[in-house]
């Protein structure tokens, strides 16, 4: 393939769509984030990014906590909202269905399939962007989107942003640990043969 090169910045292509949950002045407020990710599964740490003007900062840092939620595409509308006004500036408190599990400072969403809330063990300071890196201290399931007791990425139903554009998961490409295994065994055959 012929390669151009652009300027250097993350390509948004494959971004996860989550919605941070946070409570500030004792209100709930949910702030849509691309820039989530796991860091490490044992023990489990995620972080967020989220620029340091947005109003879901002062509550993370005012209370050390922070929820995550997966929304399902039928959410779309909702999960755009919040990622487009300001808890400063409009009341996002009424929006969801909040629940909390037993830490009172990281309202959760009741309608997305998938939560968890995290303890901010670390926060990175960026020029723009604070990082929170959180430990997953609870993690909350909706039983109708469990296969075996483990969340299905078809009941979920996901989103991710690939450029402008919100879309759903796609039919699955392969199955993990598996093509890698299946293309170890082929280049050893051709290696021997
Ligand atoms: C799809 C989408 C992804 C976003 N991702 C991020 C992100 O990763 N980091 C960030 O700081 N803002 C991100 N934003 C913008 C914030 O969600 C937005 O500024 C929001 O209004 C902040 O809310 P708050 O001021 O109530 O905290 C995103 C917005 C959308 C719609």
């Amino acid at each position: 393939m012929e390669k151009i090169q652009l300027p250097p910045q993350p390509p948004e292509v494959t971004l996860p769509v989550v919605i941070a949950g946070s409570l500030i002045h004792r209100r709930e407020n949910y702030m849509t984030l691309g820039a989530f990710g796991i860091m490490s599964l044992q023990p489990p740490i995620v972080y967020i990014s989220s620029m340091k003007s947005h109003y879901s900062n002062e509550g993370i840092r005012e209370t050390g906590f922070f929820s995550v939620n997966i929304p399902p595409a039928e959410l779309v509308q909702k999960a755009d909202f919040c990622g487009l006004v300001s808890g400063r500036d409009v009341d996002k408190s009424g929006i969801f269905t909040t629940f909390y599990g037993n830490e009172r400072s990281a309202p959760m969403i009741e309608e997305c399939p998938i939560n968890f809330v995290c303890r901010v063990i670390r926060t990175v300071d960026l020029p723009y962007n604070e990082v929170f890196i959180g430990e997953v201290i609870e993690y909350y399931a909706s039983t109708e989107c469990l296969d075996d007791d483990k969340p299905d990425p078809d009941k979920i139903n996901p989103m991710v942003l690939a450029g402008p554009s919100y879309r759903s998961l796609g039919p699955a490409a392969g199955v993990a640990f598996g093509e890698g295994r299946a293309y170890r065994a082929r280049l050893k055959r051709e290696r021997s043969g």
